[in-house]
């Protein structure tokens, strides 16, 4: 149970002094500080919530998580519990391939908007992550059928591409692609922002169910009731210039 218990508090997100500028090339070079000496930890079983006005960094902070965005300062280190040798990787300095390999093992994200592929039916899109990892065509086609069934998308969906889909449904289909993976990292970006109050709980369950395999969440909800369910934790961030 001890044991149990320390492999739950385990961190697997170290953030240090993180820093992040935009500078617009093609405005002039003009320098538009977001983010400033952010700090925090997150470990497994946490549900961290970043909250702050519109504007404040929210996404671009996951986006760094990610590497998506280069940080302009600071650190990011993520546990690679997949990894032989060294278990910590500072991902602002991580060469491509090794970003590419922590995305399919280690750190999922979920968008606010699903990157629809042409032609890849949706229950293939969210198979896709599962597969990667290495689980067989069928297994993860079983897997995402399961998820897609509680996320309540109808059946007659499944095999069609979801560039037509309505928003709440390519969201379902972009949440059942992040959570399918495993990842024990799992960046969400308003994840319920189109569902509907239904759909809303499946969502705040799958949530808990991630938490209590021992994952580290990391999320950005506008909805306070979603917020309140699922947080362990909140990371106020403030307006940059705020600080200046
Ligand atoms: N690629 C980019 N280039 C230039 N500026 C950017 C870029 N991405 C974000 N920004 C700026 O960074 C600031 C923070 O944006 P971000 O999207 O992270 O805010 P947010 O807290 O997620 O807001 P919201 O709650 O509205 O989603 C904004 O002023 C935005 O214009
Ligand atoms: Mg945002």
């Amino acid at each position: 149970m001890q044991a149990e218990n320390a492999q739950k508090l385990k961190k697997l997100v170290e953030v240090r002094g993180l820093g992040k500028m935009f500078t617009l090339h093609n405005q002039g070079g003009i320098r538009l500080p977001v983010l400033r000496v952010i700090d925090f930890d997150a470990a497994r079983g946490e549900c961290l919530v970043l909250s702050g006005p519109s504007g404040t960094g929210k996404s671009t902070l996951l986006r760094c998580l990610y590497a998506n965005y280069l940080a302009t300062e600071g650190s990011i280190r993520l546990r690679d519990t997949s990894a032989d040798g060294e278990p910590w990787i500072e991902l602002t300095n991580a060469p491509e391939q090794r970003v590419l390999k922590l995305r399919r093992d280690v750190i999922g994200y979920v968008s606010q908007f699903l990157r629809a592929i042409p032609r890849v039916s949706a229950l293939d899109v969210v198979a896709d992550p599962l597969q990667q990892r290495g689980a067989s065509h069928e297994e993860a086609r079983a897997r995402a059928e399961v998820l897609l069934a509680r996320l309540n998308l109808p059946r007659r969906l499944w095999d069609l591409p979801p560039a037509t889909f309505s928003g709440g449904e390519q969201q379902r289909v972009n949440i059942a692609r992040g959570l399918i993976g495993g990842h024990p990292i799992l960046l969400l970006d308003e994840p319920t922002a189109s569902l509907d109050a239904d759909n809303r709980a499946v969502v705040i369950a799958l949530i808990r169910e991630a938490l209590a395999e021992g994952r580290a969440l990391i999320g950005i909800f506008h909805d306070d009731a979603v917020r309140d369910a699922v947080a362990t934790r909140l990371l106020p961030l403030q307006p940059a210039t705020a600080l200046a």
